[in-house]
């Protein structure tokens, strides 16, 4: 696919847990891109503040500007494999920054992805904080009302793979395990 791409940036999509920065250093590497995250990239610009601080600190709106801030600066720029966060598919604007590349949504189930956020435990992630109960069920009920809200903007993607296709496409084996 090297040749098709003319250095076009590949944007990676999907739900949190969907293994969007595992794949993403992988496929940099086979196609000797540079990779970004682009969570990473606004928890640079806040002067270290993780993600769920921001939230907490500034509110959902703020981190979405930075978001699409992000998203811009990425886009005029070549040879990159992005890693984007779960709700940067929500803003139309983002599209318009990620159509300059090619876009590929990772697809896995919901309880998939539940099952592996549990496992990693949700802190980080500020959509998915849980009090008490069954932190499972609590995760996917939350993944399952993200995902009604967002399963058409997924559409947008230029690509739509499963994370098995992938992971087996890049001979990685087990990538559902590793975050
Ligand atoms: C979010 C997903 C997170 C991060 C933020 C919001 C979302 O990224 O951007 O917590 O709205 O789904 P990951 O998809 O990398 O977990």
């Amino acid at each position: 696919i090297k040749p098709c791409l003319s250095g076009r940036c590949i944007y990676l999509v999907g739900m949190m847990g969907s293994g969007k920065t595992t794949i993403g250093q992988i496929l940099s590497e086979v196609l000797d891109y540079s990779f970004f995250d682009s969570d990473k990239l606004i928890e640079q610009a806040a002067g270290g503040t993780a993600v769920a601080d921001i939230f907490k600190l500034h509110g959902e709106g703020y981190f979405r500007d930075n978001e699409t801030e992000v998203l811009h600066k990425l886009s005029l720029m070549h040879r990159l494999v992005i890693s984007t966060g779960g709700g940067a598919v929500v803003r139309p604007i983002n599209w318009k920054y990620m159509h300059k590349g090619i876009s590929v949504f990772i697809d896995v189930p919901l309880d998939a992805l539940a099952q592996r956020l549990t496992a990693i435990g949700t802190a980080s992630r500020p959509l998915l904080h849980h009090g008490s109960g069954d932190a499972y069920t609590q995760t996917i009920m939350r993944l399952s009302k993200l995902w009604e809200e967002r399963s058409d903007a997924y559409t947008n993607a230029s690509v739509r793979v499963s994370l098995e296709r992938i992971a087996d496409k890049l001979g990685v084996g087990d990538v559902c395990s590793v975050n």
